[in-house]
């Protein structure tokens, strides 16, 4: 895709999220559960350029990670000198904490898909080179297929967005079980980007 054109569709999806998360505080505010799925919005060329100081892996540890996890503890057990407890979202607290888990990512979803964006501080290496791809290999597995990625970034948000729904729903089951297809969604685009295939 040329690059003119990922930045329009960035701009899209950046208009197309604030909508949906407009429609969502509204949603909130009338007790009404939907979470919109729409991603056609009119595009604006009078919109100042995104600024990508943050690198991919600033977006994993803050938008990505933290808030996967926020999702997938939601529902667990917990083993004290008591036995063990299972522990569920139950408080508007509990609830409102997740659904800003959800709504992290899947605008981490939309950072991820905003071109001109290094992998990692220059000169940074990994924790395991053996295993992940340097940044500096990520990053030109990136400008060779940046169609795909984008694929992987809207997988990450189709999951948090059905999460999204289940929390709206306060479905605490069905929570816990899309914590798999939420799982799925990283490793997909892990197995691609980040680990290295010669030695699986
Ligand atoms: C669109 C691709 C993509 C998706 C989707 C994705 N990741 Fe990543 N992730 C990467 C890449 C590329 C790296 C390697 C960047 C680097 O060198 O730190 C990475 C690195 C990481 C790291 C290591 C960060 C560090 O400090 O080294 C963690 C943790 C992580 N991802 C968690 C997740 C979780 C959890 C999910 C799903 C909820 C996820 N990622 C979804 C591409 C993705």
């Amino acid at each position: 895709m040329h690059k003119t054109d990922m930045h329009k569709s960035g701009i899209i999806l950046f208009i197309s999220s604030l909508l949906m998360t407009l429609n969502a505080c509204s949603d909130a505010g009338t007790g009404q559960a939907q979470s919109s799925q729409s991603t056609s919005a009119p595009v604006d060329n009078t919109m100042p350029a995104f600024n990508t100081t943050a690198t991919i892996r600033d977006v994993m540890n803050t938008l990505v990670d933290p808030q996967a996890d926020a999702l997938w503890n939601s529902v667990r057990f917990e083993v004290d000198e008591n036995g063990s407890r299972e522990m569920r979202p139950e408080t508007d607290e509990d609830w409102m904490a997740l659904r800003r888990a959800a709504v992290a990512i899947i605008e981490g979803g939309n950072s991820l898909m905003i071109p001109g964006r290094r992998v990692a501080p220059p000169g940074a290496s990994t924790e395991f080179p053996e295993y992940e791809y340097l940044p500096d290999e990520v990053a030109a597995k990136l400008a060779s297929d940046p169609v795909s990625w984008g694929g992987f970034a809207r997988g990450l948000q189709s999951s948090a967005l059905d999460m999204l729904q289940a929390i709206e729903a306060r479905d605490a089951d069905l929570l816990s079980e899309l914590g798999a297809a939420l799982d799925t969604a990283c490793e997909d685009c892990h197995s691609l980007y980040w680990y290295r295939t010669e030695n699986p």
